[in-house]
């Protein structure tokens, strides 16, 4: 896969005799000095090429290698798309990362994460489609991380609260969505647009962290804020399948917790069978990897799998995913789910 004319590489050092180089001090949480791109795309200006050379403190040289895998991550400021982008941005040899985060707290936060300010693109899915198809732009593959986040409506915790004073059961908090950032609008509308940008640019493969649950209209997470969102996920998924052209692969993960990865067995799935298990979560971490796999693995062309990890001390951490990906014979099947009325 080729990398799009005109990119550049900000390097820390070049591997003697090899054409490949590692990134600024990605991951290690350092701010960056070079003064030339330390805004993100949407609000930098430009600098005279002499000045870029005299502040930058780092190598700067064209990136031109044939192999490597140009992907953009939108969602890159959520908690699993900034590890995508990170593992993505520790492989230099492999793949050249962007990320589109929502706005530029979002872009400053990352930054100082150690991520290059040259790779991150600010804009919204749903109404920044120009932002999109720039972060988009020469990408072979699209991962997208993005999702409606539920609030919680803080009033209702103090009703949770005096419940609980007064031993009453069933107390529950309550949860919405802020105007505009619907499921219908983020997982629906939004990935939409994503996938229609991705196709429009030329992007090969897309691989879309959704959810499980998705077989389930009436699934608890649908209630939230009453934003069906994994109806609206489904809807999304099922519109990448058809879109054509481009492979897909659809991750539907089980309950997301923050733990290092790397340290458990996956156990992939299909149909939102793995629900039956009493242990269903996984690490945002092991997510990512698999999604960096699944850019790469033919293995992952074209299939929508579950995927849960078993409990920390069973099984063997999983390390070779082709094998995994085709220990799973079967795919997640669609249309067989009784839809409700969709409004768009
Ligand atoms: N939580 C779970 O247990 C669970 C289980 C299974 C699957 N999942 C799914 O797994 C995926 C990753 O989850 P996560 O918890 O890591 O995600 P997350 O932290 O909630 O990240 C979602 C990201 O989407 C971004 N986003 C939302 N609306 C946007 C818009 N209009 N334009 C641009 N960006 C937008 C958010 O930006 P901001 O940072 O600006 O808000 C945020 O960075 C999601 O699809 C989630 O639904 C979650």
């Amino acid at each position: 896969m080729s990398t799009a004319a005109g990119s550049v590489c900000i390097c820390e050092k070049v591997i003697e005799g090899s054409k490949y180089y590692r990134p600024t001090r990605v991951l290690t949480g350092a701010k960056r000095s070079l003064t030339a791109n330390s805004k993100p795309h949407s609000f930098r200006h430009s600098i005279p090429p002499s000045q870029v050379y005299r502040k930058a403190s780092f190598w700067v040289m064209a990136a031109t290698s044939e192999s490597m895998t140009q992907v953009t991550v939108t969602g890159a400021g959520g908690r699993t798309g900034k590890i995508v982008l990170q593992k993505l941005l520790a492989q230099p040899e492999k793949f050249s990362a962007r990320g589109l985060v929502r706005n530029t707290k979002s872009a400053e936060k990352l930054q100082g994460e150690g991520v290059p300010a040259d790779r991150l693109y600010v804009g919204d899915i749903v109404n920044g489609t120009e932002e999109l198809r720039k972060s988009l732009a020469g990408s072979d593959a699209l991962v997208i991380a993005t999702s409606a986040v539920p609030q919680i409506k803080p009033l209702s915790l103090l009703t949770v609260f005096w419940k609980k004073l007064l031993r009453q059961e069933g107390a529950r908090p309550e949860f919405s969505f802020k105007e505009g950032q619907f499921p219908e609008q983020i997982d629906w509308l939004g990935q939409k647009a994503q996938i229609d940008a991705a196709r429009e640019v030329g992007v090969k493969k897309v691989v879309l962290i959704s959810s499980m649950g998705g077989t389930d209209k009436n699934h608890p997470l649908n209630k939230l804020g009453n934003g069906n969102i994994l109806i609206w996920k489904r809807k999304a998924e099922e519109y990448l399948i058809n879109s054509g052209g481009m492979k897909y692969t659809i991750i539907h993960p089980g309950g997301l917790i923050d733990e290092e990865g790397g340290k458990r067995e996956l156990v992939l799935g299909v149909d939102d069978e793995l629900l039956k298990n009493t242990s269903r979560s996984i690490p945002r971490a092991d997510v990512a990897e698999l999604t960096v796999q699944c850019l790469t693995l033919a293995e992952a062309d074209n299939r929508s799998i579950d995927v849960i990890t078993k409990p920390p001390g069973e099984g063997t951490p999983t390390t070779d995913y082709a094998a995994l990906l085709t220990s799973l014979k079967e795919d997640c099947q669609y249309g067989a789910v009784a839809k409700p009325a969709l409004s768009a």
